[in-house]
């Protein structure tokens, strides 16, 4: 009975430790590379909606401006340490087309730290902001594509 009770104590570990294993990689840390270009991803996705409205390409519209404000300083927010391991660099073997991630972070990471953090204040500053109209959306943009730019200059590798 307790012998029973063992094994399949054994079995739903395994099952746990099969779940969170992560699928087979076609490059190392292609798992980590593929979430961080994703969270990359949902940044320009909602800052994308907010330039179009300031530029006026799209008509301004208070709600979808402050659920992509929100996103965005959600997104931001995220711990996301995990998605940058120690050698997932773009010099690493096998990574040079894979990530644009320069080796520089791993070896800057405090200011690495600060520029995630400008972004963050700049997006929440811009997530108070959005709704209350155009001209209040405007005078956040700069302030936070500065967040973007200031970590692509050092950290990001142009194409
Ligand atoms: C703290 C640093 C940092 C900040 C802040 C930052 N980025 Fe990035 N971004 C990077 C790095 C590093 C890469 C390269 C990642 C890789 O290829 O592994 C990247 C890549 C990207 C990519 C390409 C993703 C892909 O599919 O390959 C986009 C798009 C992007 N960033 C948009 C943004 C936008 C928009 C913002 C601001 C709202 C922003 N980033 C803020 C560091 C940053």
């Amino acid at each position: 009975m307790k012998k029973k009770l063992l094994v399949t104590l054994a079995t739903v570990a395994l099952g746990a430790t099969t779940f969170v294993t992560f699928a087979q990689e076609e490059y190392p840390y292609q798992n980590q590379i593929e979430a961080r270009q994703a969270l990359m991803n949902v940044y320009r996705f909602n800052l994308g909606l907010l330039g179009a409205m300031a530029k006026g390409e799209m008509p301004y519209d208070a709600g979808m401006a402050s659920d992509a404000a929100n996103n965005l300083f959600a997104a931001s927010s995220m711990r996301n340490g995990a998605m940058w391991p120690a050698g997932s660099d773009m010099s690493a073997p096998g990574l040079a087309d894979m990530t644009a991630a320069k080796p520089e972070i791993w070896s800057n990471m405090s200011d690495v730290g600060e520029k995630s953090r400008a972004l963050r204040a700049a997006a929440e500053a811009m997530s108070a902001a959005a709704g209350d109209g155009l001209d209040a959306l405007r005078s956040n943009m700069g302030a936070v594509g500065d967040g973007c730019k200031g970590c692509h200059e050092s950290f990001r590798a142009s194409d």
